[in-house]
């Protein structure tokens, strides 16, 4: 997901080739409408996946990214919701289930590193109960209202193949659709 404030524009230095980075999938791309695979082993090939994960995540800047995003087609998802002045807090979360959820709030102009250019207001559980595992495998259960829920619930979307879009109207949805295929069709001219 992506941050409440857009950054300005990043200088030239920073947007050289990274390979400590990876490239975030955008929409249309079908992988990112694919469900996933739950995580079944936490090796040391998933640190570093969720490390680059983490890298990415920050320096797109974003608050929240699951591994469809970059490709990965596993149950993980990292975030952090840490006001930017405060230092830096990652969270990890694999193969988190929703246990409960209650309430509505609308997340306003909520966005995603997905879907570029695009921000829509999207009705959320006011509050809601996640369980999973932390990068170490330990158990968690996270109960969540405000943002954290936001982003919880934007992020475990993903992992079931669901961008936010699919859940605005359908009348915006058709139109940032549109502007995407324009877009496409008059970069392949
Ligand atoms: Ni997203």
């Amino acid at each position: 997901m992506k941050s409440i404030s857009e950054p300005h524009n990043k200088s030239n230095e920073q947007q050289h080739d990274d390979m400590s980075k990876f490239n975030i999938l955008t929409y249309p791309d079908i992988f990112l409408s694919q469900p996933t695979q739950p995580l079944d082993n936490i090796d040391g090939k998933v640190q570093e996946m969720i490390d680059k994960m983490a890298l990415t995540m920050y320096d797109a800047p974003g608050i929240g990214l699951a591994a469809i995003q970059v490709g990965w087609d596993k149950s993980v998802l990292i975030y952090d919701i840490s006001p930017r002045d405060e230092s830096r807090s990652l969270q990890v979360l694999i193969n988190p289930k929703v246990i409960t959820q209650e309430g509505e709030i609308l997340s306003e102009n909520e966005g995603c590193l997905s879907v570029p250019d695009f921000r829509a207001d999207v009705k959320r559980a006011a509050s809601i109960t996640v369980e999973g595992h932390d990068r170490d495998g330990n158990p968690m259960k996270i109960d969540a209202e405000g943002i954290l829920a936001i982003v919880l619930q934007h992020e475990i979307d993903h992992l079931n193949g669901t961008l936010f879009i699919e859940r605005i109207s359908s009348l915006k949805r058709q139109m940032y659709k549109r502007r995407v295929k324009k877009k496409l069709s008059a970069g392949s001219k």
